[in-house]
């Protein structure tokens, strides 16, 4: 009996010892991405901190890398993860998303807060819970954001820039 556990034990320190050779790719880009959508959005700097603290890791295209977050499985854990949470929601994206889409995916932020569903559980075992103050800063900068959206809609502006080039292009094939 003492001997299997040995051998288990043995079995589960070799894969961890091998994992920490296989490297998933890593997510850092610069923070330029960031940057414009916190411009976008007018994210005052206490809003700033709490997202680069505690969503920022997962959902931009730029993670942040301390010791721990090298060590398997916490990097295996972290790579997964972050693919998943981009696919749903990337700040470094931000300027592709329509108004529309900001909307819904600030709608979504607020529902995920509400819940207390972000940030991801085990990820808040290293990086600490959000606090109720945070909570309510991320919400009520999400609401007002959404305001801000809906009143000076960008969509609009380029709909009208596509508009006059696809006339012009029509004009130029007929002349052709
Ligand atoms: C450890 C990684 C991780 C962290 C940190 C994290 N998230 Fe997420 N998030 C995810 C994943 C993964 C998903 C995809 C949905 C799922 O699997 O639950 C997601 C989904 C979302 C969505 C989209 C939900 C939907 O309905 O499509 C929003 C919005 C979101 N997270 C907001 C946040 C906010 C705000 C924070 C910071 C307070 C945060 N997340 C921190 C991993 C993370």
């Amino acid at each position: 009996m003492l001997s299997k556990i040995k051998n288990i034990f043995i079995v589960l320190l070799l894969v961890l010892v091998i994992t920490q050779f296989l490297r998933p790719e890593k997510n850092e880009a610069s923070y330029d991405s960031i940057a414009s959508f916190e411009e976008a959005t007018a994210v005052p700097a206490e809003v700033k901190t709490i997202l680069q603290n505690k969503c920022y890791d997962c959902h931009s295209n730029t993670t942040r890398y301390p010791w721990f977050m090298e060590v398997s499985p916490v990097t295996h854990y972290m790579a997964y993860y972050t693919e998943k949470a981009k696919e749903h929601f990337n700040v470094s994206g931000w300027e592709i998303y329509t108004d529309k889409q900001k909307d819904r995916k600030l709608e979504e932020f607020i529902e995920e807060l509400e819940k207390k569903e972000m940030p991801l559980k085990p990820y808040t075992w290293i990086h600490g819970e959000l606090s109720n103050t945070d909570t309510e800063k991320l919400i009520s900068w999400a609401k007002e954001t959404r305001i801000k959206i809906k009143e000076t809609p960008k969509d609009s502006v380029n709909i009208k820039e596509i508009d006059s080039t696809t006339v012009d292009s029509i004009k130029t094939e007929n002349i052709k």
